[in-house]
């Protein structure tokens, strides 16, 4: 997207961290924001403060798990703003456990507000913006975890935010001939108030049994994390050219080789199995643009 002004975004977990980030540098630029999130107090107080700035930002209190809620959020923003041009899928939480050891519900709560709910967003809000006829943008927050492994305890986040990886990659390859582009946040740490994501299960997730987010300490980590702020306007600016990934901290590209490394072993491995090589094989190319 080239102008931004008076363009309109749609934003979950729009009432703190990131999607307050990028619902202040929208706003920043003359681009209206309703902000939809599943805390009410919150999302008031926020939109409150925004409007008392000036900017034209309304708000939708739903719970992104609930299909009917995501698809009235699109109708509503339509209703107030006429239309919809930005798409951002960006709450997201996290219940740390050993992968056996956490709950159905924990993985079903994760899994839902993560990933399923995105796929909810995309089903209601992309036919909205195409129809428009106008220049677009879908962006969606996964994590560095989306792209490499967490560690123990981090089961459940990991495997929602790979999954919100390949839905992007498979989306830029839909949408790369239309007027709407689609970008990959994968933030490293950020300092937001994610450590409290377990206050906004809904009670069809049951209890959380008060587990920690993750099982490794990370609550200093994320106190010295980026401003969400700083996220907000790189979000922007990904819309603005229109950029694939982006990343929040450049230092774990070394996560990044570390991972290819591995994998490359496995396709060293595989190169000198016997039962392979004496294999025959169709020599498959998946051709993406
Ligand atoms: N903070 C980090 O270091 C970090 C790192 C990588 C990725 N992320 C991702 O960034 C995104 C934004 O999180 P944040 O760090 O700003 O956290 P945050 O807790 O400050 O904001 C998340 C918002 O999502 C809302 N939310 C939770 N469940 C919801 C539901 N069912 N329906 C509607 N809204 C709901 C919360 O109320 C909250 O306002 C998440 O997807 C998170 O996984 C965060």
């Amino acid at each position: 997207m080239k102008d931004v002004a008076g363009k309109v975004a749609f934003i979950t977990g729009a009432a703190s961290g990131m999607g307050l980030g990028m619902t202040r540098a929208f706003t920043r630029v003359g681009m209206k924001v309703m902000m939809a999130d599943i805390d009410a107090r919150r999302l008031s107080a926020a939109a409150a403060d925004l409007k008392a700035k000036g900017a034209d930002v309304d708000t939708h209190h739903c719970d992104i798990t609930v299909e009917k809620q995501v698809f009235d959020a699109a109708a509503a923003t339509v209703k107030r703003f006429g239309k919809v041009n930005v798409l951002c899928n960006n709450a997201g939480v996290s219940v740390g456990g050993l992968s056996e050891e956490l709950s159905q519900k924990d993985w079903d709560w994760v899994v839902a507000v993560n990933q399923t709910a995105v796929v909810y967003a995309l089903r209601a809000f992309l036919p909205l913006m195409k129809g428009n006829g106008e220049s677009g943008h879908v962006m969606a927050t996964s994590s560095m975890a989306g792209l490499i492994n967490a560690g123990a305890g981090w089961g459940a986040y990991n495997a929602s935010k790979h999954a919100v990886v390949g839905m992007m990659e498979v989306l830029y390859s839909e949408l790369k001939d239309t007027p709407i582009g689609v970008s990959l946040l994968c933030p490293g740490a950020v300092s937001t108030n994610i450590l409290e994501a377990a206050k906004h299960r809904p009670d069809h997730f049951g209890k959380s049994d008060d587990r920690p987010i993750a099982l490794n300490p990370i609550g200093d980590t994320l106190q010295n994390g980026l401003d969400p702020d700083v996220v907000g306007e790189l979000v922007l600016d990904a819309i603005l050219e229109n950029q694939f990934y982006v990343f929040t901290d450049p230092g774990m590209e070394r996560q990044i080789d570390r991972l290819f490394d591995r994998i490359k072993l496995g396709f060293a491995w595989a190169r000198n199995n016997d039962h392979l090589k004496a294999a025959k094989q169709p020599g498959l190319v998946w051709r993406t643009k």
